[in-house]
């Protein structure tokens, strides 16, 4: 059951697609207060409690035990310590023998969630604005929690087939040569590819919606061949617009009046890659459609998908920061700076990025309301992402578009996946991306993944491998770099030919994972889950913090440290191990439930199946649109006759029906372990 709670007057983040009227008694569980206009909550938490949610967020699984600020932040360089990301995701599942609900706190500013922080039996939920919609879902279950969160929320995003392929992306790719070199790369040494992102360099200046046009003399027939190889080139589109006359994005943004306005009416500006830039107001139906309207020339190329950034949104400086923090420089010239004054000094150019002070300053209009940018400021990034796919789908409505954005609000997930932001080339940040799947899952982002291999400092060899392991998973499987880094591209690395045959199981077990993904997307459900909504009993499964379920009947264990040539897990009940090395290399072997410690060298990775289910492999190939998915080898652990409903469609139709598209596998096993090659 869903109930809705309404505090003041809420400001509109679009969320819910569901409406209920509000309840007039008061919200249960939680003892409610007012400090000013903010509204608090607070729960005595149950000594075994688990939280589940909160989307993009670090930390663990279960959250219980830190504070997080829903705060969308650019915050590359993120640790164990940062309390804001990318993106806004204020659901939050309450778990325990006594009890289960979800509270979703549909507010688009600042709220504080100290969630055994302060205390470490207690839950106090903060909202900076005070006014907003709670709503309180009761279910009989963690999944059925999960699925009545998208009824209030609306269904997932779906992606085209071909974005399951492998993707190639780095910071610093220029021009068309460069990009033919890399796909060149892939292709010559047998790398699967199906895509490779353009990064802000493929931009005249670092301008939304130009392309270089000595670099890229004509994008339209470069697309056309790289599509030829089924390779697909993928640009960024960053927030801001560059605040220059006789660009015509500015131009035609401010004859449209599309840019947010400070109090005093003028355009707000702040510098981001190409200087100093106006933001359109995304939260203007009119804005959105100029908006998205401007993908036309790229889309007219053929180009067929995006990802959405900087758009928190981030800003590197205004011209009152920098101004700020000169004269605090100009205090302190000469003299000899202590400590604090140093600190003072550091603060002040540290803080001119993304201040507080500039997200005050400027306006926006929901629905017709004006309202300070700093109240509605989490929904910025998840109206853009509305903005491009409205805009791809005047453009064509019979297709669905690749589109993955940094920042997002819960609503985004209807429109676009999201990556999982400017991780680092680090263990930590490995399992850091595991343990946000399932939570992100739980929000509705279903299209996910992280930079494989780390977005900042350089990659190690068996870092990328590992990386590579948990993505030959994760619906988006992206190699991304940044600027200045180790080149990062497979081909390069001595180990290539691990490398390789990591990428070719994710070919082999495409149409199969693709079938996962559908399944759960137009169910409701959740691709990645933590163990605990499948193993609810069982305490060693709820306290899992390292393994994911995965798809109807699978599970996920990747080794996450260096060095590691196997890991302890756990498991919850008998399972068939399918150790890979490659997609024709692979150990079955049947395990019983219980504590194991599995030997997995560099090259092996691992996926569980639960026994009566099955795993399809395929033969694999070059790209997701070269793979042979009528030639099976099925994989399960049976003790009776098995099925499989394998979801197929063309990868494109925008509006698929489930049953149209489920074709049954039925495997009769003469062997408990049994390997079976299926035709369909
Ligand atoms: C920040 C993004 O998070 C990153 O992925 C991208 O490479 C840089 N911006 C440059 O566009």
């Amino acid at each position: 059951m869903i109930r809705k709670y309404t505090f003041g007057t809420p400001l509109p983040t679009g969320a819910a697609v569901l409406s209920l009227p509000a309840e007039t008694s008061p919200l249960p569980w939680f003892d409610v207060s007012r400090e000013g206009e903010k509204l608090r909550l607070t729960l005595a938490l149950h000594p075994e409690e688990r939280l589940f949610g909160l989307g993009e967020s670090v930390r663990g699984i279960n959250k219980r035990g830190f504070l997080y600020r829903s705060w969308n932040s650019d915050v590359f360089s993120h640790t164990e310590s940062t309390e804001s990301l990318y993106g806004s995701h204020n659901f939050l599942v309450f778990f325990s023998p006594e009890r289960l609900f979800g509270i979703y706190l549909d507010d688009p500013g600042l709220v504080t969630w100290d969630l055994g922080y302060s205390r470490m039996d207690t839950a106090v939920i903060t909202s900076e604005n005070g006014q907003l919609d709670i709503y309180l879902l009761e279910e009989n279950s963690l999944t059925e929690t999960a699925r009545a969160f998208r009824r209030l929320t609306g269904k997932s995003y779906l992606p085209p087939r071909w974005a399951f392929g492998y993707i190639q992306s780095r910071w610093g790719y220029a021009s068309e040569k460069e990009i033919r070199t890399v796909a060149d790369g892939h292709r010559k040494q047998g790398i699967p590819l199906d895509g490779i992102c353009m990064d802000i360099d493929y931009m005249e200046a670092f301008r939304n919606f130009t392309w270089k046009k000595d670099a890229f003399p004509d994008l339209k027939r470069f697309c056309a061949e790289m599509k030829e190889e089924h390779i697909r080139l993928i640009p960024i589109i960053d927030a801001g617009i560059a605040a220059e006359e006789g660009y015509e994005p500015y131009d035609s943004g401010r004859e449209a009046d599309a840019f947010c306005r400070k109090a005093d009416g003028s355009e707000f500006r702040a510098a981001v890659w190409p200087g100093f830039c106006c933001f359109p107001d995304f939260l203007r139906k009119d804005v959105r459609r100029w908006f998205g309207d401007l993908y036309r020339p790229l889309l007219e190329a053929g180009v067929e998908g995006f990802w959405n950034d900087m758009n928190e949104p981030a800003l590197f400086y205004t011209e009152e920061r920098t101004a700020a923090a000169f004269s605090r420089a100009e205090e302190l010239r000469g003299g000899h700076a202590d400590y604090e004054a140093l600190w003072s000094l550091k603060d002040a150019f540290n803080g001119i990025a993304n201040n507080p002070e500039d997200y005050r300053s400027f306006w926006q209009e929901p629905e017709g309301r004006r309202v300070r940018h700093d109240r509605v400021h989490n929904l910025y990034g998840a109206f853009m992402t509305h903005a491009s796919a409205e805009g791809f789908r005047r453009f064509d409505p019979g297709k669905r578009f690749l589109l993955f954005s940094r920042s997002s609000f819960i609503g985004a997930h209807r429109s676009g996946g999201i990556w999982q932001g400017d991780n680092f080339s680090w263990w930590s940040h490995l399992k850091l991306a595991l343990q946000m799947l399932p939570n992100l899952n739980l929000c509705g982002f279903l299209y996910s993944g992280c930079d494989l291999g780390g977005f900042g400092c350089n990659v190690t060899e068996d870092l990328l491998e590992r990386f590579l392991q948990l993505g030959v998973f994760t619906p988006l499987m992206r190699n991304h770099s940044a600027l200045h880094t180790r080149d990062q591209e497979v081909y390069r690395f001595s180990i290539l030919d691990l490398m390789r045959n990591t990428i070719r199981v994710r070919y082999a077990l495409l149409p199969f994972l693709y079938s996962e993904f559908m399944k759960a997307a137009l169910t409701d459900g959740m691709y990645f889950r933590p163990l605990a909504f499948d193993y609810p009993e069982d305490p060693r499964a709820v306290a899992t913090e390292d393994q994911l379920m995965l798809g109807e009947a699978c599970m996920i264990a990747p080794v996450l440290e260096q060095n590691a040539a196997g890991r302890y897990m756990y498991l919850p009940e008998e399972m068939l191990m399918i150790r890979f090395r490659s997609p024709e290399d692979y150990d079955l072997l049947e395990l019983p439930p219980g504590d194991h410690r599995i030997s997995l060298s560099l090259g092996e990775f691992p996926l569980f199946v639960r026994k009566n289910h099955a795993v399809l492999l395929c033969p694999g190939g070059d790209s997701s649109e070269t793979l042979n998915d009528h030639d099976f080898t099925a994989l399960c652990l049976a003790d009776r006759p098995v099925s499989y409903d394998l979801y197929r469609d063309d990868g494109t139709d925008p509006a698929p029906l489930l049953s149209e598209h489920l074709t049954r596998v039925s495997l009769a096993p003469a062997d408990r372990v049994a390997k079976i090659h299926v035709v369909l």
